[in-house]
């Protein structure tokens, strides 16, 4: 069974306003997930929406576990590191920098995971989204930074050289997903350049404009993911 985890983007969409809650109760804490009986989708804001540092990461992949979820389809603004990677372009990523934040499910055992990401599920993904006429970039590094600040200047110079896009949220899901044996992909919907990529000053109006335009195409490649079953398996 395959799960939708959205964020900043689709806060405000109407897409799942008819499928229905149901609650689930973690060694983590409780979680909300909504269902069209096929699919489940997370909200990883949450309502009130919680900002990025404080998500309980821990209780979502828990959750979705506990739901019987196979297959994490993620989707995360984040910003580019590469002038050539401009706002509006999707990055499909490959790998993910985070050493500044490893959340685990193992703290009262001895378990090593080797983190990765799901290429069967992003090939269905960059599929589903060329089908539907959107260009993705196949591939990138992701590095998660803690939030809620966004960087400084000096710190992207510093990451520019290590990565494409920088975000603060999923590297924590699919290391925790690796650590539970879930199938991991995720969408980066590049709403900025980030801090000093870009002659023009950062803003965080342009962010949030830029996710409110993001939004609608997002939700017609997860119809497209709803549509189209993932059998790659
Ligand atoms: N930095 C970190 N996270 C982000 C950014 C950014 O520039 N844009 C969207 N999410």
């Amino acid at each position: 069974m395959l799960a939708i985890i959205a964020g900043t983007s689709l806060i405000e969409s109407a897409l799942f306003a008819a499928w229905k809650n149901t609650s689930v109760q973690t060694p983590y804490g409780g979680v909300t997930v909504k269902t069209d009986s096929k699919h489940w989708f997370l909200q990883r804001h949450g309502d009130p929406p919680m900002p990025p540092h404080r998500i309980n990461h821990r209780a979502h992949i828990w959750a979705l576990k506990m739901l019987k979820v196979t297959e994490i389809v993620a989707f995360n603004s984040v910003g580019s590191l590469k002038l050539k990677i401009e706002p509006a372009a999707l990055v499909l990523p490959h790998d993910f920098i985070s050493p500044w934040d490893v959340p685990t499910m193992f703290d009262h055992e001895m378990r090593f995971t080797v983190p990765e990401m799901d290429t069967a599920l992003r090939s269905h993904l960059e599929g589903v989204c060329r089908e539907l006429g959107f260009d993705v970039v196949d591939g990138g590094v992701y590095i998660q930074t803690k939030g809620p600040r966004l960087e400084t200047k000096a710190e992207i110079r510093y990451l520019r050289r290590l990565g494409d896009i920088v975000g603060m949220t999923m590297a924590s899901e699919a290391t925790l997903c690796t650590e539970v044996g879930l199938h991991y992909t995720s969408l980066c919907s590049v709403d900025n350049y980030c801090n000093g990529i870009s002659k023009v000053p950062l803003t965080v109006k342009e962010i949030e404009t830029n996710v409110l335009k993001n939004s609608e195409r997002l939700e017609s490649i997860i119809n497209g993911i709803i549509s189209k079953d993932f059998k790659n398996r």
